[in-house]
């Protein structure tokens, strides 16, 4: 856009120069912003509902059969690019999903049972074979089989871009290698299973978000103030764990922070005898001097003896409320992703 507008706006613009001004890139994208929001939330709302029904329910083409998986399995989800099952396909790179030489000498239906109990012991909380298999495709980290590497894709995401139907058909094609099929662990999930569904909705919720593409908007626009696993800026909480809090948690954190102020790093706003105002999280407290950390990371030492009022500030965050103007609505979407799908634990 040319700003070729006379000087001090002497003559209002004609009515397309008009609507052309108001329409300008960044309105544009803050009611892009809006409308995402709004919509993730909707959809949130309704897929909690769905999920809560407890009906079977398949979308589309795709069956909650084992017949249904294969498909998926030899076909868009694209797991036999890793995985062999049995004698079928030629892939090493992940475990073989059937029985296969001693190392295999259980299918995957049948061996699920061990690992959910591994499982168990490692958490404390109970796992049953089908949360096992869940789990192995929501969170692949959270159990790398011995002898592999933690190089499972996130299915649910780009690429790949499996939806929650198509991973619950998935299931059950893996369930009926060599085991019973159990669709009531699927449509009356356990707590454990539950938990990864909400994950993976919530993921395909996010918009689809690249999570690659999602790491380098963190790097960009976040790692000055937050760390990931020990690493980065300790300035605001670490966000290791944060896929734990959901998306909707999530998206307001970024949009609107002060609305959630961790705890920990509320605001402080301190005026001292002779007026200057310092505001920033108070990173010290000794007996005669506190240290307050302003949002550029710059640390002021102030006496206590110097302090004319200290207040909390409940309304306003150290993380910057205006980030989303400097981040497209595919920047978000993506960080959103990036965030949700760490693998962790
Ligand atoms: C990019 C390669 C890759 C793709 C694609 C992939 N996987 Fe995997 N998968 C692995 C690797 C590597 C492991 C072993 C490490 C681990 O446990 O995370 C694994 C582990 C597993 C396990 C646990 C096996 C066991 O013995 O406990 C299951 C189940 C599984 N994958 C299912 C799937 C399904 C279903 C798909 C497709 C929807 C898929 N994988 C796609 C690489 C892949
Ligand atoms: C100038 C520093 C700063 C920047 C830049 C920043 N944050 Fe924050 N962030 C904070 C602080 C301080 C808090 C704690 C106060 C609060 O909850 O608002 C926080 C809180 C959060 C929380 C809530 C954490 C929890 O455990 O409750 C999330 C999520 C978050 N930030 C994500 C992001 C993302 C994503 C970006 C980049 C797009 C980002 N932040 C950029 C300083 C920052």
């Amino acid at each position: 856009m040319s700003g070729d507008s006379a000087p001090n706006g002497a003559t209002p613009p004609e009515g397309g120069g008009l609507v052309a001004s108001l329409l300008s890139h960044a309105v544009v994208k803050v009611f892009g912003f809006l409308l995402l929001v709004l919509a993730t939330f909707v959809w949130i709302g309704h897929s909690v509902t769905s999920l809560t029904g407890g009906r079977a329910r398949t979308t589309g083409p795709v069956e909650m059969t084992p017949e249904g998986g294969e498909t998926i399995f030899w076909g868009k989800g694209r797991c036999y690019t890793c995985h062999s099952v049995g004698g079928r396909g030629s892939a090493v790179r992940g475990p073989n999903l059937g029985q296969f030489g001693e190392k295999f000498a259980q299918p995957i239906g049948v061996r699920a049972a061990g690992r959910a109990r591994e499982r168990s012991e490692k958490t404390g909380e109970t796992y049953a074979l089908t949360d096992y298999l869940v789990e192995s495709v929501a969170s692949p980290g959270a159990y790398v089989v011995e002898g592999y590497k933690n190089e499972m894709a996130i299915v649910y995401a780009p690429p790949i871009s499996l939806v929650l139907d198509e991973i619950k058909a998935v299931i059950t094609y893996l369930q009926s290698q060599g085991g019973e099929i159990d669709l009531a662990a699927i449509l009356e999930p356990s707590e454990i299973t539950q938990r990864y569904f909400a994950r993976i909705q919530a993921a395909t919720a996010a918009g689809g978000g690249d999570p690659g593409a999602g790491a380098v908007v963190y790097e960009d626009n976040c790692i000055d103030c937050h760390a990931l696993n020990g690493e980065g800026s300790d300035l605001g909480p670490d966000l290791s764990a944060i896929s734990g809090r959901g998306l909707k948690f999530l998206a307001e954190a970024i949009l609107q922070p002060a609305k959630t102020l961790t705890e920990g790093y509320e605001t402080y706003v301190v005026v001292e005898q002779d007026g200057r105002q310092t505001i920033g999280l108070k990173t010290r407290d000794d007996a005669d001097e506190i240290d307050i950390t302003k949002a550029t990371g710059e640390v002021i030492t102030i006496a206590k003896a110097d302090i004319k009022e200290i207040s909390l500030d409940p309304l306003k965050s150290v993380m910057p409320d205006d980030l989303s103007e400097a981040m497209t609505v595919k920047d978000y979407q993506d960080v959103l992703s990036f965030l949700l799908l760490l693998k962790g634990e």
